[in-house]
């Protein structure tokens, strides 16, 4: 039994404890941070979020900061008193922040008293103030109202169960982020150039009465309205709806681009998984004044136009440059430099409104205008069909340098040009200028050809569409067409005969299951029943068309196709050896299945050679969209040959089905972020699967798996982890002898694969150069961390103004500006690479394997 004094205690010791967590829930009036104590903190009831002093996280100075941080990380401020350098919230070492008896919240300098910041709550009944579990600082009066909270005054970040509305805004630096009253998000240079403008098209947006965004915690940012049944999914984080015990948040960076973060509980990091502005180079004064933005191997940097500039700082690139000899100063009116691909970045309001700047002149005149206008600093001519000259006469220009820009713009100067010595060559986009005249060349002769096979076809089928011996010339004809390269049309009931009523199942995949059979001229195929396909028999055959006129030693060869009633169904030549997928993942007892080096390295670079020709250097590019060791094909000579190019484009598009959360889970090994974060697609996704396969082919492991061995994290993590160790040989197949092995070939191989496989689709190689890399003509760089860089963003450029319009000419490798997006279902930009909209359609996402036409 326990006596009274032992009942008293436990009661004193239970009201402690239910005092304790009243102190750690509440903070009093006169309550108080110091910043010189770092354990001097106010922290959620779960210590999830604490309201501390940090430093300044940018390391620019030494000041101190009061913030709202997640996870006791410096590095997830969620919100910062005053704003995070360089907004003004800067505080000395011994800084205090009190909640001081009259109510308001005041930030102090120790040093001087002086205010640095405050509330401005001083007689508004403010009794007490709490930090909740969701990261949000009240501000609470007797009757616990809420007078004031971080939620509804945020600085640069939104966290998820807050709500931000129209009233509000993120700001960092000179850039402003706000939700518009017709549900657009927008994002502001100066709270002037408009650089971002981007979310429901008008029929939806001209109904919206107080819309407000918020971003869920699977990583969704969604638009409310009272007047929407259901709320729009606006973008989503390439991570989302991924369990584990991660936060997700909205930022408006200091580089002006609006991202989705994650930090995983612990990790004390943070990593991109979306942005907003795809391009960084397009965000306005991203190099400051006079600064052009270009890309280098690892992403966006900042130079000046020419030796005639020079740095502000030359610590700071992004601080502009100014100019060495002043025009005022000048003897004469002064001379144009001319920059050939380079754009000066125009936006709303330069770009409308009053239209003073905007001409529509030549080349020259958009030069010399500009040289006799005494406040005109540059210009632009669009080469984008458009004439128009933007003359520039504000005193802040913003350019953007690219191979893949069109366009001509002129900084007028002082004396003699002075160019930038030549940035060093083996720039990705670089190959894209020099290639353009052996393309039209290739396309010339490819129409040529096409017609002539065309003419044929139609004169074949002119000649025997009632000739009752149709059916059975059908064989004979079928032999001369496959000589000639033109698709054979079977009937259904000729294929039912070749594969004996579909008995011989060689495998079963996305697009339907293959079958093998013995064609009447005796050759053996792989028998293709598509399903899910609803086009038209015009559209069928266009596409047949296009696959059948793609011949490279490294594709699978269409032979022919059915086209009946609803039965559509294509005849592929047969691969005796069956898909890669076999000879990497089988186990060591069936090592009559093993391939050696030597082959798995003839097989990676077929696979490119042939990727490279459907990207580059076919007529209709084509990107597959699904490239994965069960599309790689291997003949008797264990030659690659991939396989299932150009299908993508015959599912409906209308058919959401392959791009719903739970499908994309399937082969999601191979999928580039884009697809998750629904982005626009282009060739580079092609590129991240290869990237994938080929870290495959060197460690017969299979990407995604996780183990003990790789310490439970993801293999492909885990490879890059052991490289960057300098312990690449750990990547390598256990099941591969060690002495047939060409150390210099291998690690080559995974260098490459690491390159192909960064989030960022800019950052990784075209096709072309991937076989140059492998195959030794061109010096590989250290590949960077595959997960780091900002992605692509799901609306793409939204800006209308014909300065983007000139990049719609970018080749596969620049980034594809998708167009206006239903925000609920955001399009896939581009299948087809290059100028081939009516091309693109959704695209499909395989949820099981394919093991087509082994
Ligand atoms: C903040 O800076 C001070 C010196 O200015 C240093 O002693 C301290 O360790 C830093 N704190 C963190 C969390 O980096
Ligand atoms: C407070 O101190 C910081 C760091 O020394 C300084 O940058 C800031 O200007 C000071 N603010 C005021 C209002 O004195
Ligand atoms: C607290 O604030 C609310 C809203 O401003 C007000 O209605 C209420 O009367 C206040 N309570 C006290 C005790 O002042
Ligand atoms: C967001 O806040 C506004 C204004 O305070 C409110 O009208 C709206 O209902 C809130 N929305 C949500 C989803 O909480
Ligand atoms: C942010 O930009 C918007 C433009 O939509 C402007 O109305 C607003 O005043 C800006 N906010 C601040 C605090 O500068
Ligand atoms: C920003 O805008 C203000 C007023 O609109 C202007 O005075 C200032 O010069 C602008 N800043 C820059 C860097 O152009
Ligand atoms: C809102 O954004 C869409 C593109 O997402 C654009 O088409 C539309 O013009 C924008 N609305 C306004 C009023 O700017
Ligand atoms: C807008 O609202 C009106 C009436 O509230 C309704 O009739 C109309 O269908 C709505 N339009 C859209 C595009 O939702
Ligand atoms: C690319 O530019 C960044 C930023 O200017 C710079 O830090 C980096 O060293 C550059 N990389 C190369 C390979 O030139
Ligand atoms: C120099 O500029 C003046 C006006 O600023 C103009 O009238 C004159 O034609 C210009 N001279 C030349 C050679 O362009
Ligand atoms: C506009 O958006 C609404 C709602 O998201 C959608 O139903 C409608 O089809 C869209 N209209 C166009 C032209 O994209």
């Amino acid at each position: 039994m326990m006596s009274y004094s032992q009942v008293f205690l436990l009661f004193v010791i239970i009201k402690i404890a239910n005092l304790a967590s009243v102190l750690a829930a509440d903070i009093q009036l006169g309550g108080t941070l110091s910043a010189s104590d770092p354990n001097s903190k106010w922290a959620s009831p779960d210590s999830t979020f604490s309201f501390t002093f940090i430093n300044d996280t940018s390391g620019a100075s030494s000041a101190k900061f009061a913030a709202i941080v997640y996870d006791n990380n410096p590095g997830v401020a969620i919100w910062v008193a005053g704003g995070a350098s360089p907004n003004g919230g800067a505080a000395d070492s011994t800084a205090t922040l009190r909640l001081m008896p009259n109510g308001n919240l005041e930030l102090r300098n120790g040093s001087s008293n002086s205010l640095v910041w405050e509330s401005s709550t001083s007689g508004r009944g403010v009794t007490s103030a709490s930090l909740d579990n969701s990261g949000n600082f009240v501000l609470k009066n007797a009757t616990v109202a809420n007078i004031w909270s971080t939620f509804r005054n945020p600085t640069d970040t939104i966290v998820p169960t807050q709500n931000f509305t129209v009233n509000e805004a993120l700001i960092n630096g000179m850039y402003n982020f706000s939700l518009q009253r017709n549900g657009n998000l927008t994002l502001y240079w100066n709270n002037t150039i408009m650089y971002y403008n981007a979310g429901l098209n008008s029929s939806a947006s001209s109904n919206l009465s107080l819309p407000s965004l918020s971003i869920l915690p699977i990583g969704i940012i969604q638009l409310f309205d009272p007047q929407l049944s259901s709320p729009l999914n606006l973008a989503y984080s390439s991570d989302y709806a991924e369990s584990g015990n991660r936060l997700r948040f909205v930022k408006l960076d200091n580089d002006g681009n609006l991202r989705i973060y994650s930090s995983d509980r612990g990790s004390g990091t943070k990593s991109v998984k979306w942005s907003a502005v795809s391009d960084q180079c397009l965000v306005f004064g991203y190099c400051g004044n006079m600064g052009v933005c270009s890309y280098n191997e690892t992403g966006p940097t900042c130079g000046c136009p020419s030796q005639n500039f020079e740095l502000v700082d030359a610590k700071d690139p992004r601080k502009g440059c100014k100019i060495k000899v002043d025009l005022q100063n000048c003897q004469t009116n002064g001379t144009m430099l001319e920059l050939d691909h380079t754009v000066l970045l125009t936006y709303p309001p330069e770009s409308k409104g009053d239209n003073t700047q905007v001409f529509s002149t030549g080349f020259q005149a958009c030069r010399s205008n500009c040289l006799s206008t005494a406040p005109c600093l540059g210009s632009t001519s669009l080469a984008d069909g458009t004439g128009f000259c933007y003359q520039k006469t504000t005193n802040f220009i913003s350019g953007y340098q690219s191979p893949a820009i069109p366009s001509t713009s002129f900084f007028k100067i002082c004396g003699q040009p002075e160019p930038n010595p030549p940035a060093n060559s083996g720039s990705v986009l670089e190959k894209n200028s020099w290639r353009l005249k052996p393309w039209i060349v290739v396309v010339v002769v490819l129409v040529t050809i096409l017609g002539l096979i065309l003419l044929e076809v139609s004169l074949w089928w002119w000649c025997f569409r009632d000739s009752p011996k149709f059916g059975g010339l059908s064989a004979q004809y079928a032999l001369l067409e496959y000589a000639s390269g033109a698709p054979v049309q079977f009937s259904y009931k000729e294929l039912q005969r070749a594969t004996k009523g579909f008995k011989d199942k060689l495998g079963e995949g996305g697009f339907g299951a293959v079958y093998k059979g013995v064609l009447a001229n005796r050759t053996v195929a792989a028998v293709k029943q598509l399903e899910g396909i609803e086009q038209g028999e015009k559209q069928f055959r266009m596409e047949v068309a296009t696959i059948s006129s793609t011949h490279h030693l490294n594709l699978v060869r269409l032979i022919g196709f059915c086209s009946e009633g609803r039965h559509r169904l294509l005849v592929y030549e047969f691969m005796k050896n069956g898909s890669l997928d076999k000879f990497l993942f089988s186990s060591e007892e069936q090592s009559q299945k093993m391939l050696n080096w030597e082959t798995r390295y003839n097989i990676a670079l077929g696979t490119a050679r042939g990727i490279t020709y459907l990207h580059e250097e076919c007529r209709d590019c084509i990107v597959h969209c699904d490239i994965k060791p069960e599309n790689i094909l291997l003949d008797e000579n264990y030659n690659a040959k991939v396989s299932d190019f150009g299908l993508a484009k015959l599912i409906n598009p209308k058919d959401h089905r392959y791009r719903t959360l739970t499908s994309v889970r399937g082969t999601r090994g191979y999928l580039a972020p884009e697809w998750l974060a629904n982005l626009p697609i282009t060739s580079k996704s092609d590129i991240y699967s290869y990237g994938m396969v080929l870290l495959e082919i060197v460690s017969g492991r299979r990407n995604f798996d996780v183990s003990a061995e790789t310490n439970n994290k993801k293999f492909s993590i885990w490879a890059y982890e052991e490289f960057d160790k300098g312990n690449a040989v750990a990547i390598i197949d256990p099941k591969l002898s060690r002495n047939g092995i060409d150390m210099e070939q291998v690690m080559r191989a995974i260098k490459v694969s690491f390159w192909c496989i960064q989030e960022q689709p800019s950052q990784r190689p075209v096709m072309g150069k991937v076989v140059q890399m492998l195959e030794g003509i061109t010096e590989i760089g250290k590949p960077p961390v595959p997960k780091s860089a900002p992605e692509g963003s799901i609306f793409g450029s939204s800006m209308t103004g014909s300065n983007i319009s000139a990049f719609s000419t970018m080749a596969a490798s620049a980034p594809v500006p998708s167009s206006t997006s239903s925000a609920q279902t955001p399009p896939v930009s581009s299948l087809v690479s290059g100028k081939n909209p009516e091309k693109a359609s959704s695209a499909l996402i395989q949820s099981e394997t394919d093991n087509a036409l082994q």
